[in-house]
C-alpha cells in the first residue's frame, strides 16, 4: 500500500513509453466494486489483444480488496492497470488506484449534457476485421479520447460522441451512447468496435423489465438527433442524460424518462 504521493512506476514502463497497458475503471458502492468480475474479464481480454502477459485475475481481485480496505472510502472510483512492465522485461505491473467520485456529476445529471459529434474517420465496420486498431480494447492509449473531450469543451459542450464514416454513431470518449424513440432504445452494436461497456450490458438487461426494447446496430447521427431523449452510460458517470447535440436541442431539451428509470435501476442493482 503506498501513499498517492509516492512514485510507483519505472520510468521505462511501456505503459508510459508506448501506452501499452490495459485498464479498468469501476465504481465502488458501499465499499464494493460493482461487477468486478465483468471488469476483470474485460481487463484480461484487453491485455490479450494488446499482447500483454495474461492477467492474474485472483491477484487483481486481491489487490482491489486490499486497496479499498485501506482507502476506507465506501463510495469511490477503483481503477486497475495491467501494464507491459519495464521495456524488454516481459514482467507486467499491476496497480490499483482508489480515488474520489468526480464532483458535480449529480448536477450534470439534473441539467443534462451537451454533446458534439466528432469524426474518427474510420469506416464503420473496419475495426471488426482490423484487430490491430484495438477496437473495443480499454488501453491507456487514451490521448485521442482526452483530446476529443477537450475539443468538446472548446466548443462549449460537455462531451463528445465519435462518428465513423457515413456519420455512423459509435460511442463517447469514455461512455457508451443511447437514445430513445417511443419504447425503443437504440445503442450502437459492439461489432462497430466500440467498448463493451459493463454499464451498457447492465442497462440492456434492465431495459426489458422496464418495458423498453433495445435495438443494437449501425445508426446514423440523424437518427440520434431526431430522438425523443438520449443518454450516455459508464461506470463512473452511470446514466447521464443528453439534452443538446451539436448546438441543437435534443428531444424536449431536458433529461428524459428512460434515463431516469435506467439510472434508478442501475443504482438499485449496484446497492442490492
Ligand atoms: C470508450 C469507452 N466506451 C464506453 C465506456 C463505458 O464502459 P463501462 O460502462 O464499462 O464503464 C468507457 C468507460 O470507460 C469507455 O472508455
Amino acid at each position: 500500500m503506498v501513499d498517492p504521493d509516492e512514485p510507483v512506476l519505472a520510468a521505462d514502463d511501456e505503459a508510459l513509453l508506448r501506452g501499452r497497458a490495459a485498464f479498468e475503471t469501476t465504481r465502488v458502492y458501499d465499499g464494493k466494486p460493482f461487477k468486478l468480475d465483468e471488469h476483470l474479464a474485460r481487463l484480461a481480454g484487453s491485455a490479450q489483444r494488446i499482447g500483454l502477459p495474461p492477467v492474474e485475475l485472483e491477484e487483481c481481485a486481491e489487490l482491489a480488496r486490499a486497496a479499498l480496505e485501506a482507502a476506507r472510502a465506501p463510495d469511490a472510483v477503483l481503477r486497475l492497470y495491467w501494464t507491459a512492465g519495464r521495456e524488454g522485461s516481459g514482467k507486467p505491473t499491476l496497480l490499483a488506484l482508489v480515488s474520489m467520485i468526480p464532483p458535480h456529476l449529480e448536477e450534470l445529471r439534473a441539467r443534462g449534457m451537451k454533446l458534439v459529434s466528432l469524426a474518427l474517420g474510420l469506416q464503420a465496420d473496419l475495426r471488426a476485421f482490423a484487430p490491430w486498431l484495438l477496437g473495443g480494447v480499454k488501453s491507456t492509449s487514451y490521448a485521442v479520447n482526452m483530446a476529443a473531450e477537450a475539443e468538446a469543451r472548446r466548443r462549449g459542450a460537455d462531451d463528445a460522441v465519435f462518428l465513423a464514416s457515413g456519420d455512423v454513431v459509435l460511442e463517447g470518449p469514455v461512455t457508451n451512447i443511447w437514445w430513445r424513440l417511443g419504447p425503443i432504445l437504440y445503442t450502437p452494436a459492439l461489432e462497430l468496435g466500440i467498448l463493451a461497456g459493463v454499464t451498457r450490458a447492465t442497462l440492456i438487461a434492465a431495459a426489458g423489465e422496464l418495458g423498453y426494447e433495445v435495438r443494437e446496430g449501425a445508426f446514423p447521427l440523424a437518427h440520434l438527433g431526431s430522438s425523443e431523449e438520449a443518454f450516455t452510460s459508464s461506470s463512473v458517470r452511470e446514466v447521464m442524460p443528453v439534452v443538446e447535440l451539436d448546438g441543437e436541442r435534443l428531444g424536449a431539451g431536458m433529461p428524459g424518462s428512460a434515463a431516469r428509470d435506467l439510472q434508478a435501476a442501475l443504482r438499485a442493482a449496484a446497492v442490492s
